[in-house]
């Protein structure tokens, strides 16, 4: 009922030449796949990315985005610069934002709203830390950061966001949360949505996963009940890994 995405984040991996050739490469073998399918280069390699994907069903995804649309801004990336490149979907909040970039929910939730308001897709990234899942605090952080970036974002918006789940202890770790344990709180997450919205905009919501997800995990990732997808790093950045991960039925 829910369709899949399956997003690659590359983070600061892949030049504009790199990830040209990637994303040539990465058409030729999804070809015919009807899965959703994004890969977010990094702003330098979105111009390259963007022409090499001429043709493909493949989209174009930003990493960040700055929270105002132009100005003396220095070092930040608008959405009408984004817009202009082609891309469709930002990844906003990601917890590396969150704690290397000091991104307050405050941030991110204006620009979740200003993304939505330039058309995009949005996927909204939350996630407990280590220390906050030993203290009993996943659901506690979790809706905090899920309905702090959503506020003022009505149901209408809303079909334009994609939640990711990424617990911080599994992302670059090698350490992936249990199906079960991801299902888990991606359950509360719907059930937050449900309660904040309606069961039926609950039930349309796609929740990705990430954090270690790789081709040997993805099936069974895949196959709980409340996870839709995706948000993929180190195994985003291997053609071979990446198709395996969409290709994961
Ligand atoms: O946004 C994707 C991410 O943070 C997960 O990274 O390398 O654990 O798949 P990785």
């Amino acid at each position: 009922m829910r369709d899949y995405f399956i997003a690659g984040n590359w983070k600061m991996f892949k030049t504009p030449t790199e990830g040209a050739a990637f994303v040539k490469e990465l058409s030729e073998t999804l070809k015919g796949t009807s899965q959703k399918v994004m890969v977010a280069p990094s702003f330098a390699s979105l111009d390259a990315v963007g022409k090499a994907l001429h043709g493909s069903s493949v989209l174009l995804g930003a990493q960040n985005m700055a929270a105002a649309e132009e100005g003396a801004h220095t070092g930040e990336v608008s959405p009408i610069m984004l817009k202009d490149l082609g891309v469709s979907v930002v990844i906003l909040g990601h917890s590396e934002r969150r704690a290397i970039y000091g991104e307050t929910d405050e941030l991110i939730n204006t620009k979740v709203k200003l993304a939505l308001k330039h058309g995009f897709e949005v996927i909204l990234c939350v996630g407990e830390t280590l220390e906050e899942r030993e203290a009993g605090k996943v659901e506690e952080v979790v809706n905090q950061q899920l309905l702090s970036g959503l506020e003022g974002v009505t149901e209408e918006m809303l079909a334009k966001v994609v939640i990711a789940y990424e617990p911080v202890w599994a992302i670059g770790t090698g350490k992936t949360a249990t199906p079960q344990d991801a299902d888990s709180v991606h359950q509360v997450i719907r059930q937050t949505i449900g309660k904040t919205y309606s069961s039926a905009t609950a039930e349309k919501l796609i929740i990705q996963y990430g954090g270690s997800v790789k081709p040997g995990n993805a099936k069974e990732l895949m196959a709980m009940p409340n996870i839709d997808g995706a948000l993929v790093g180190g195994a985003s950045l291997k053609v071979e890994d990446f198709t395996a991960i969409v290709n994961f039925n």
